[in-house]
């Protein structure tokens, strides 16, 4: 079929920093062209160059002040938390009791769920994340729509129905039994399908039982390429709780690992209370981390020290965790992680931030040989950035004197605004008006 070409600026990320130096980790080509057939990326690079091995008579689409780049990846949110997003004056376990529960309980109806979903995927687009690992709720139909509406928009999404049978009101709890069913029949009707992956999802240890956990091991040893997503030492009443209700566990992330929950496709939410030992253990079973920094604040749970948790060789994405976190818009997320690293006397580049925001979160969900930049043979999901989004980063902009600085300027000041177009697999899935 048809080739198409884009013209603009175009940046995008080739390997950690950290692994390869500032220099080797990002290619940039100021009058780029990136060339998309069959929902696949099949050349980039300078203008001429690409032009002059492309046929005479391919379609040029130019774009003036803009910046491609890959498409985000948000690593954890909760799409049923949309409309609960910026829930006042609570810390975690207060928060889940007086906010969370009862917005979740509204997914029993399948229409709730349906009209929810579609609002989030769309926001996500608006947004520029084109690839999300997705909290359900309990209920399997709130997954099976959300699927359904993913697949219609040809997302590559990553999601999971709750597990959760202890430690939450009635009406949201059910057994290691129908977990273990309802999650099974959503991984063989959805995992793979598409461009949809499963996630077993226990909530978090506090609210499943021990033979909940054990279901949950089961399900990760039935099924190849299945991942699995929780939430891990977010808040230190939490901690002291989990160490109350598995007293036979060395500490929390022993719980998980005691039911064989650890590993490459694990994601742990969080993770900003660890000890030493447990920062040991995730790297040596290659375990994941989603930093949320947004919720982290938002929340009041803790700063997350990104370089000691690199130093353990553990991977790590970027995830807004709303409706904990406080913004959909993972270039807000990254002005926060950058706050957060701040703190504590660590700096974040900008080319580390867009790693974090795309390969790097392509790489925790061992989805880079697919997405996560604009290499040749990759999924073609990209972002046309405007780097003249508002008045003030208009006017900003011309005192940014290298690529560096622009990224920046994108980063703290940037949101949804920033975003002119969202591709999807080749297709324009979004434009600003
Ligand atoms: N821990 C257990 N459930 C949740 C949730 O919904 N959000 C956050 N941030 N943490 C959790
Ligand atoms: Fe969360």
């Amino acid at each position: 079929t048809q080739a198409t070409a884009y013209r603009a600026a175009i940046l995008h990320s080739l390997a950690d920093p950290a692994l390869v130096g500032l220099d080797a980790s990002y290619a940039y080509h100021e009058d780029g062209v990136l060339v998309v057939a069959d929902g696949h990326i099949s050349d980039i690079g300078p203008a001429e160059q690409v032009l002059a091995r492309q046929p005479a008579n391919i379609e040029v689409i130019s774009f003036e002040n803009k910046l491609i780049t890959a498409g985000f990846i948000d690593t954890h949110i909760h799409f049923p938390q949309t409309e609960m997003i910026a829930s006042y004056g609570e810390q975690l376990l207060d928060w889940l009791n007086n906010y969370t529960f009862p917005e979740e309980r509204k997914f029993a109806d399948p229409e709730h769920a349906r009209r929810v979903a579609s609002f989030f995927l769309d926001e996500l687009l608006r947004n520029g994340t084109t690839t999300a690992m997705v909290f359900g709720t309990v209920h399997k139909a709130s997954v099976e729509t959300f699927f359904s509406e993913s697949d219609k928009r040809n997302m590559r999404m990553i999601a999971g129905k709750v597990m959760m049978d202890r430690h939450a009101p009635d009406y949201l709890l059910d057994t290691p039994e129908s977990a273990y069913a309802d999650s099974k029949e959503l991984i063989e009707r959805w995992h793979n399908k598409g461009r949809q992956l499963y996630a077993v999802t226990p909530r978090f240890a506090p609210t499943s039982t021990a033979e909940q956990l054990a279901m949950a091991g089961r399900l990760l040893q039935e099924y190849d390429g299945v991942y699995l997503q929780t939430h891990l030492s977010e808040n230190k009443q939490e901690i002291e709780w989990v160490r109350e209700l598995f007293p036979d566990r060395k500490g929390y992330l022993d719980v998980y690992d005691h039911f064989g929950l650890l590993g490459e496709r694990s994601v742990f939410a969080h993770a900003v209370h660890l000890e030493r030992e447990e920062c040991a253990r995730m790297g040596e079973t290659d375990s994941v981390i989603s930093f949320c920094p947004t919720s982290n604040l938002f929340l009041g749970s803790g700063l997350f020290d990104l370089p000691e948790m690199e130093a353990h060789q553990i991977r790590i994405g970027l995830g807004t965790d709303v409706g904990g976190g406080t913004s959909f818009s993972m270039l807000q997320t990254i002005a926060e992680a950058y706050k957060i690293q701040q703190l504590q006397q660590h700096k974040l580049h900008p080319l580390k931030a867009l790693y974090l925001a795309t390969l790097g979160g392509a790489r925790a969900l061992s989805l880079d040989d697919k997405i996560g930049n604009l290499a040749i043979g990759k999924e073609a999901d990209f972002l046309v950035l405007d780097l003249h989004a508002t008045p003030l980063i208009q006017a900003r902009m011309k005192n940014a004197h290298n690529l560096f600085e622009q990224l920046f300027v994108l980063m703290m000041l940037g949101d949804d605004r920033v975003i002119a177009e969202t591709y999807i697999y080749g297709d324009r899935s979004y434009r600003r008006s």
